[in-house]
């Protein structure tokens, strides 16, 4: 590849000076030796160019706020950017990176960000819909393709994966993390994180990856995006912060901060959360970019007058990308020369994003993600929509299936298709849909007009109603189109945009007009199924108490149809757990299954007492607890045992339990362990998720399933905020989700 950068004439000349006589071309460089080139070439930027590398811009084609400049073409040749995001195809990408490299006085090649939050081409199920599959490699295998297909476009940064906790579902982004539970969360960034870097990040086909939203985006007051976050030190470190933790622990390579407050202080301001905490006691070597304009945001966040001061608190906290607000460009000289920020600020967060160029092997090859033969190659390849479908049946949630109404027998006749997302290509993309297309995208009614032709039935489809317009214009043609079939199949839920970022609801029952539309079709009394497309738990208290059966697909990407198809019929058995809570009213919510028990909990013998934790008006029990999920077989659980009733520090718990598949189809059960601590120097939650196992159980069969703990898997922060284990007494439970199953109970000396 033709580089004719001035910064090659600088860098051999400089790595001649200082570090001998290395061939620059084809050298295998390793860490000290990038430290090296960074510090030579740190010596030779001028104040302009350091400031530039601090800059990160939209290229305006996709915007998801304010866009503050859109001359950035005239800024990257100025060596006023380094980075840009939201900039695809191999020939922009070419283009805006030759600017960087061949039109500035270094050189220096731009980082290409984008979110790929769920696939790049091809869409996989929301991030929600996958963490119900508890399938750590497949999650991980769904990064890798999409890592594939991004940087076969040009891109090599994802803004993922957000690992935000989240016991809200009135916040729209729940649809972009894992769920509620903060062990469950850190397995399943961290297999991300390794999903997009892979093994060596200069690779051509993997992706630098960023934790979002540093820290604890996931806790807004009432569920409203953008809100004040107030929460304990004990809660934040308990049960926000460890899946941030587990993602730099995994190596990732940036971290995006987040537009909320803790405790008064603004996430982009925050220095103890950037440079006590993440620097210096996790140890974080990558950089620290901020989350769109949250710069500019301190103003009306209130902690700084404007922009020059808003850009010297964030630096001074240790930020040192500037994500669209363009305040450090602007205002950081000036700042500089009036002493309110040092220069070695500044250099150090230079040399940080000059490392995670190097690391992606930028400054080998700043095209190296510009590979129009990949690109024509590597975009939706077969097997990529075979997984996708795969990953479709697995992250599928059967709530509800009385008298086995699913799956739908094979001779069946005729089945109505009714609802506003039966054939909605769009809304199959859900949220944060990166270069995902509604064309590529199968709906259901695509998929059942296959399943039609290979079991020989007839299929009548009719919308019945929108997905939120009150008019009931629909539901006669509806009706008459379900008399005459002997299977309904109802496709209700929300549109995509009723979730993501910025769509917070505070009501979370399906839109009025499809449960009405809902009520009458389910009045018909025939075998009926309703199949949920939605990005968060919803209150469909109402629609569990009368529809015979209830499949959650949430938004299934690329191949939703297609997998929603294949569980329809029986062809995959539906494995996936909720990792969510459904609450039965919102006003339950903020809902989890890892509750503390309080000093009134309900009396089980006397539950109507008046003075105990609960409502007069709803029970404390949500309509489905976090774990659950049913499968069209059976399985029973026995035979709980541990191998001691006490442990030292030293000591190993062995916990077996057997679990037999007693219905009619092989499967798969996701078997889960909790514990909890039932006397600490603070309270504890009355359930802990400290495991679980997926396995494969045939018809008729029976498995041991085990687990080990240790007294490591039991610490917490103790009531002088160490990070301790206690002895004492313990339960553990082992069961098909946070609410049943057996127990055992253990002691640690
Ligand atoms: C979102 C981030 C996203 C960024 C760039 C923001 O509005 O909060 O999650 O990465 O935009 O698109």
């Amino acid at each position: 590849m033709k580089i004719q950068s001035h910064l090659y004439i600088f860098i051999i000349f400089f790595s001649i000076l200082f570090s001998g006589c290395h061939s620059e071309q084809k050298q295998k460089i390793g860490k000290s030796e990038y430290q090296q080139k960074i510090d030579s070439l740190i010596k030779i930027m001028t104040l302009d160019e350091k400031i530039g590398q601090l800059n990160l811009l939209s290229s305006g084609w996709d915007i998801t706020g304010p866009t503050m400049d859109p001359n950035f073409k005239q800024f990257i040749k100025q060596g006023k950017v380094g980075a840009i995001f939201n900039a695809l195809t191999v020939e922009f990408v070419t283009e805006l990176q030759r600017l960087a490299v061949e039109e500035t006085r270094l050189g220096i090649p731009l980082l290409f960000g984008y979110d790929v939050v769920h696939g790049y081409r091809t869409i996989f199920p929301i991030p929600l819909a996958q963490s119900c599959s508890w399938d750590l490699s497949m999650i991980e295998q769904s990064e890798r393709i999409a890592a594939t297909e991004a940087s076969a476009e040009g891109i090599n940064w994802t803004f993922a994966p957000m690992v935000d906790i989240s016991r809200d579902p009135r916040w729209g982004r729940v649809s972009e993390g894992a769920g509620e539970d903060t062990w469950l969360g850190s397995q399943m960034g961290a297999a991300r994180v390794k999903g997009f870097q892979g093994k060596d990040m200069s690779d051509a086909n993997t992706i630098l990856a960023c934790v979002k939203h540093f820290a604890a985006y996931g806790a807004p007051e009432a569920g409203r995006d953008y809100n004040t976050v107030d929460m304990s030190e004990r809660t934040l470190f308990e049960y926000y912060l460890p899946p941030y933790k587990a993602c730099i622990d995994a190596g990732a390579g940036s971290i995006m901060t987040s537009f909320n407050e803790i405790s008064g202080v603004p996430s982009s301001s925050n220095r103890w959360l950037f440079t006590e905490l993440l620097r210096n006691k996790w140890g974080f070597i990558g950089f620290v970019v901020t989350d769109y304009a949250s710069i500019f945001e301190l103003i009306p966040h209130g902690v700084a007058s404007d922009s020059a001061m808003a850009g010297e608190l964030a630096l001074h906290a240790g930020i040192e990308m500037d994500m669209q607000s363009t305040v450090f460009i602007n205002h950081l000289k000036k700042s500089l020369e009036n002493e309110k920020i040092t220069l070695k600020e500044i250099d150090d967060a230079v040399k940080n994003i000059l490392m995670a160029k190097y690391n992606l092997g930028l400054f080998d090859d700043p095209y190296r993600y510009c590979n129009a033969q990949r690109e024509k190659e590597e975009l939706l390849t077969p097997v990529s929509q075979q997984f996708a479908r795969d990953f479709v049946t697995k992250s599928c949630v059967l709530l509800k299936n009385e008298n086995q109404t699913l799956p739908i027998p094979a001779n069946i006749k005729k089945i109505a298709l009714i609802g506003p997302l039966a054939n909605s290509k769009e809304d199959m993309l859900g949220s944060w849909s990166a270069s995902g297309k509604a064309v590529h995208c199968i709906t259901l009614l695509e998929a059942l007009e296959e399943k039609a032709t290979k079991y020989n039935f007839k299929i009548e489809y009719a919308e019945g109603c929108q997905i939120q317009d009150p008019s009931v214009k629909g539901f006669a043609r509806a009706m008459h189109a379900a008399k005459s079939a002997d299977f309904v199949i109802l496709a209700l839920g929300e549109h995509r945009n009723m979730s993501g970022e910025a769509a917070s609801r505070t009501n979370i029952n399906l839109p009025e007009v499809q449960q009405e539309l809902a009520n009458k079709l389910i009045a018909l009394d025939k075998p009926l199924a309703v199949v949920l497309f939605n990005g968060r738990p919803l209150t469909i208290t109402e629609l569990n108490k009368t529809a015979p059966a209830i499949l959650e697909t949430w938004f299934g990407g690329t191949q939703a149809g297609n997998g929603i198809a294949d569980v329809l019929f029986g062809e995959v058995i539906p494995s996936g757990k909720l990792t969510m809570t459904f609450p039965r009213e919102v006003g339950q919510i903020p809902i989890h299954y890892n509750v503390k028990n309080t000093g009134r909990p309900i009396d089980p013998k006397n539950p109507e007492y008046k003075y105990r934790s609960k409502y007069i008006d709803c029970p404390n029990e949500p309509l489905y607890p976090f774990g659950y999920g049913l499968s069209y077989t059976q399985f029973e659980y026995s035979n709980l045992t541990i191998d001691k009733p006490e442990l030292s520090k030293s000591d190993t718990l062995h916990i077996s339990i057997e679990v037999s598949n007693t219905g009619n189809y092989d499967g798969f059960e996701i078997v889960q362990l909790y514990t909890r601590d039932l006397v600490g120097s603070v309270t504890r939650p009355i359930k802990e998720l400290k495991g679980f196992k997926k396995v494969f159980i045939p018809k008729g069969q029976k498995d041991t399933v085990t687990f080990k703990l240790t007294p490591r898997d039991l610490k917490f922060y103790n009531l002088k905020m160490k990070y301790v284990w206690e002895p004492g007494e313990f339960l553990l439970f082992v069961g098909p989700n946070s609410i049943s199953g057996l127990s055992a109970e253990f002691r640690i000396l």
